[in-house]
Parts: structure tokens; C-alpha cells; sequence
């Protein structure tokens, strides 16, 4: 391959978008950002342009990526959060078109895939959102700074209600796990809140871009026609951190051989080194696989 490449990134202007994008430019690579409304122009030093295309028009991304002369895809594709009950249908359709869109394309270089932590394999062969009491008993095990982390996610994302409810989830958890004076005073409420917590998280409609990113690998496990590599981040996944360079990568065998990155985490910066390490080397072919790194060097 000819280095600097040719990128293209799918969903450039995303959390994970925007961090894949700044490495690919740092390290001189040149990059096409491609999405409904890409940013044409990036604040930060590089060959950068875009094109626009929703992914739901399978014809017009096809045609783009084989006139391209890209060399590698990545794409950090995600659906709007906006309703979250669209969530699921949304992005099993923008996964299965971006799927569509690269076979039926005469591009044949490597793609990227960022996917979720939902997808990663325990020990006794169960995946991460198909374990018992998925998601709310894993949430109920995050730290503070974490729900702290989401609550301000779902600001960004113009979820004020979800972003409300993860504060009020981490006061109501606060005050069973560690009750003052006072706190019996506000158990009810504080229990009400958990019983509420566990109905959403339990709940199909709150997990729906957890589960089209297990689609997604579900989409491209066994496809053996183009080359692909698909990344599921850990669970404690956060943006606006620090690029530490630092990262640890475990292949997904399906039996539990990522299991002990599952619940760990990674800044989105330390990602993306990962990710384009990945689109220099192409050594995990064909292969599922996260990755971990330093966290809490930053409070949210
Ligand atoms: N811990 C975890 O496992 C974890 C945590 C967070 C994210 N993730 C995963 O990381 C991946 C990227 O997520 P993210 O949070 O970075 O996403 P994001 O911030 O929501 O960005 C999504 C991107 O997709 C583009 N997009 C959405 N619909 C589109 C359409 N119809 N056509 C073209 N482009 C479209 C958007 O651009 P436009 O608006 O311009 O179209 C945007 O650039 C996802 O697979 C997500 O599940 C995993």
C-alpha cells in the first residue's frame, strides 16, 4: 500500500468519527470525510475534503467508494440518538446499506468497522448484551465518573430527559450503596428510581444502538469476499479525553479471550491510534478485537 493513504471515514464529524479523523491527519495520511452533512473543512492541519451522501441511497455510496482511489474505509458510522427507539431500525438499515454499498462497489481495499462493547464474547460464550440482567446490572457496576461521562453524552446528544435520568440513577445508587444520616429519609424515592432504572435499561428500546452494532458484526462474520476488520470498544468508552499513544489490544475468539478488556475502557483518542495502527498494519484481517487503555486522567 502507498503511504500516505487515502482514507475514507464514514461518520467523520462522531465522537469516534472526529478522533479517527485528527490521527489519520497527524500521521500525514489523507482523508475523505463522508456522511449526510460532513464537515467540509477540519480544524486541524492535513489533506482533508468531503463528500456527502446519506448511507441509506446504497447506489450513490457505492459509486463513491469506487471512484474514491481509496486505499482504506473506516467507517464510525452510528445512527441519530435523537429517538432512541429508532435507534435499532436506524442502524441495522445504515450498517446493512454501508455492507451493500462496499460489495456491490468495485472497492476491494480493507474496511474498518467500529462497533460496540455489546458485541464482545465472555468466557461461557455469551456476548456482553446478552448476558442476564443486560444493561442495567452493568450499569449499576460503573463508576461515577462514568454515569457522570454518559449523563453528559446524552446532553450533547440533545437527550435532556436520559441525561437527567443518569444523574438521578447515580444519586439513587449513591444512596443505597452508601447511605448517610439522612438517607432514609429519601429510600423510597431512591428505590422508586433503581426499579424505573432497571425497566428502561432492561428495556429493548434503551439498548437499540448497543444491539445494531452486534448486528453489524453479526453482517460481516463469515464474509470472506473483501477484507474487514471490526473493532467492538470497551464498555467504558469516553470522548474529550487525552491521547495517551497507550493501548492494549485482545482479539475476540468468541470464547471469552476479550473478556478481561469487556468492562475495562479506552479514551476515543487512544482508540483511533489503535484503529489507525490497524489501517497501517492490516494485521487483524477478518478478525473481531477491542482495545484498552488509560483512563480517569480526566474528571468529567
Ligand atoms: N462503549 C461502546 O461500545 C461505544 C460507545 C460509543 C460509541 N460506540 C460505537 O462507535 C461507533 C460510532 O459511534 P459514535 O458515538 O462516534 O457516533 P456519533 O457521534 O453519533 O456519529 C455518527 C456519525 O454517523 C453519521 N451518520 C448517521 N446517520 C447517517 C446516515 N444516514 N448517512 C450518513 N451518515 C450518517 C453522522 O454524520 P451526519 O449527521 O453528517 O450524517 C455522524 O458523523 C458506533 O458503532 C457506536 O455504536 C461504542
Amino acid at each position: 500500500m502507498p503511504n500516505p493513504f487515502r482514507v475514507a471515514v464514514l461518520g467523520p464529524k462522531g465522537q469516534c468519527g472526529q478522533c479517527i479523523v485528527d490521527e489519520l491527519l497527524s500521521r500525514g495520511h489523507t482523508v475523505v470525510g463522508i456522511s449526510r452533512s460532513p464537515p467540509t473543512s477540519w480544524p486541524k492541519p492535513g489533506e482533508y475534503s468531503a463528500t456527502a451522501c446519506d448511507f441509506s441511497n446504497i447506489a450513490a455510496l457505492g459509486a463513491i467508494l469506487s471512484e474514491g482511489r481509496f486505499d482504506a474505509v473506516v467507517s464510525a458510522f452510528a445512527p441519530p440518538l435523537s429517538d432512541l427507539k429508532e435507534a435499532y431500525r436506524l442502524g441495522v438499515k445504515g450498517h446493512g446499506n454501508i455492507k451493500m454499498a462496499i460489495l456491490r462497489s468495485s472497492y476491494r481495499g480493507p474496511f474498518f468497522i467500529v462497533g460496540g462493547a455489546g458485541s464482545l464474547y465472555y468466557k461461557q460464550k455469551v456476548q456482553l448484551c446478552d448476558d442476564e440482567g443486560f444493561a442495567f446490572k452493568h450499569w449499576y457496576a460503573w463508576p461515577d465518573v462514568h454515569l457522570d461521562y454518559m449523563a453528559t453524552r446524552m446532553f450533547d446528544h440533545g437527550q435532556r430527559g436520559f441525561g437527567t435520568f443518569i444523574k438521578l440513577f447515580k444519586w439513587a445508587r449513591g444512596n443505597v450503596q452508601n447511605p448517610g444520616w439522612l438517607s432514609w429519609l429519601f429510600r423510597p424515592f431512591a428505590n422508586l428510581v433503581l426499579r424505573k432504572a432497571r425497566n428502561l435499561l432492561t428495556d429493548p428500546a434503551a439498548t437499540g444502538l448497543i444491539m445494531c452494532s452486534r448486528a453489524a458484526l453479526t453482517m460481516w462474520e463469515g464474509v470472506r469476499e473483501t477484507n474487514w476488520s471490526f473493532l467492538s470498544p470497551p464498555w467504558q468508552l469516553r470522548d474529550k479525553g487525552i491521547r495517551t499513544g497507550k493501548y492494549k489490544a485482545f482479539v475476540d475468539d468468541g470464547a471469552g479471550s476479550a473478556e478481561p478488556g469487556i468492562e475495562n475502557g479506552i479514551y476515543n483518542e487512544d482508540m483511533a491510534v489503535a484503529i489507525v495502527d490497524e489501517v497501517e498494519n492490516n494485521a487483524l484481517n477478518h478478525k473481531h478485537w477491542m482495545c484498552t487503555g488509560p483512563i480517569g486522567l480526566k474528571k468529567w
